[in-house]
């Protein structure tokens, strides 16, 4: 199988470094929108290739976004419609409708996957078996330190309340666990949302309350920040290693 990555930033290293070390993966082709960025990745990486999206296209299996939600809309489209798998970390990009269903469209047509890892958060698997039942509240509170938001908060300020379409619009690079969560749940109309710059905190924590039929879910994590970029969680680079190991993997755990 042969893997390529958009964005070859914090997730994306991650990614490729882990990826190199998979026997099922041959070769690795990477691109970033910064050229010395996917060049200095490809020093470390001993299967890659530095090549544009449309040269590796036709020469992969699965196609890695860890970019960028307009690197989404940039090349979503043109993945697919090579008949190419595509996993995408930059969820907040779904937020619209008739984009969403474009891709979901495009990959029914050409009978190929959009896989999104649940990223930072976890109970996105509650989550979906719930909303076959029905949710009737999914509410999600994301605590930053000031840092993650390049700004210097001396007390605890709410930045943002309200519901998970505005909060991805809003905080694009911040927020990508209220799309997924919107996702597999109440869809982004509904599902609620408070982001919070806390001083006190160190790490990026995430509390999920949901309610429904099934009864009640809790999740509360936290979750260290990723070594390479303060504003990205470590969660979100394992979560996207185990969603490549599950596309290659025969057995098949969680939903
Ligand atoms: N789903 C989740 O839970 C979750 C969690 C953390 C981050 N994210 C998202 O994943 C993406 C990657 O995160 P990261 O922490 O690795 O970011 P990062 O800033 O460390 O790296 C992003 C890389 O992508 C490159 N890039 C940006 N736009 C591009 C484009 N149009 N084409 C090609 N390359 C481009 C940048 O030059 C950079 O090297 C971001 O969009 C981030 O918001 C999602």
């Amino acid at each position: 199988m042969n893997l390529g990555i958009i964005g070859c930033g914090a997730i994306g290293t991650d990614l490729a470094l882990a990826a190199d070390k998979i026997k099922e993966i041959e070769k690795i082709y990477l691109y970033d929108i910064k050229e010395n960025a996917s060049k200095d990745l490809c020093k470390k990486i001993t299967k890659s290739e530095v090549k544009k999206v449309k040269d590796f296209l036709p020469l992969v299996d699965v196609v890695f976004e860890g970019a960028s939600q307009k690197a989404v809309k940039d090349y979503a489209e043109e993945v697919l419609n090579a008949g190419k798998n595509l996993i995408i970390m930059s969820v907040g990009s779904l937020f619209k409708d008739s984009f969403r269903k474009k891709l979901q469209n495009k990959a029914r047509e050409k009978k190929c996957k959009i896989y999104i890892p649940s990223g930072a958060i976890c109970g996105i698997d509650g989550i979906l078996s719930a909303s076959i039942g029905g949710i009737d509240e999914v509410t999600l509170v994301t605590t930053k330190p000031p840092e993650s938001f390049g700004k210097n908060y001396s007390i605890r300020t709410v930045l943002f309340k309200g519901n998970a379409k505005d909060a991805v619009k809003k905080f694009p690079t911040n927020i990508n666990v209220a799309a997924s969560l919107s996702l597999a749940g109440m869809g982004f109309n509904l599902t609620q949302v408070q982001i919070v710059a806390d001083p006190v905190v160190s790490r990026i924590s995430h509390k999920i309350l949901a309610h429904g039929k099934f009864g009640r879910l809790r999740v509360e994590l936290e979750n260290m920040p990723n070594p390479n970029n303060p504003g990205s969680s470590y969660m979100a680079s394992l979560s996207a290693i185990a969603t490549l190991k599950k596309i290659i993997d025969p057995i098949q755990i969680g939903i």
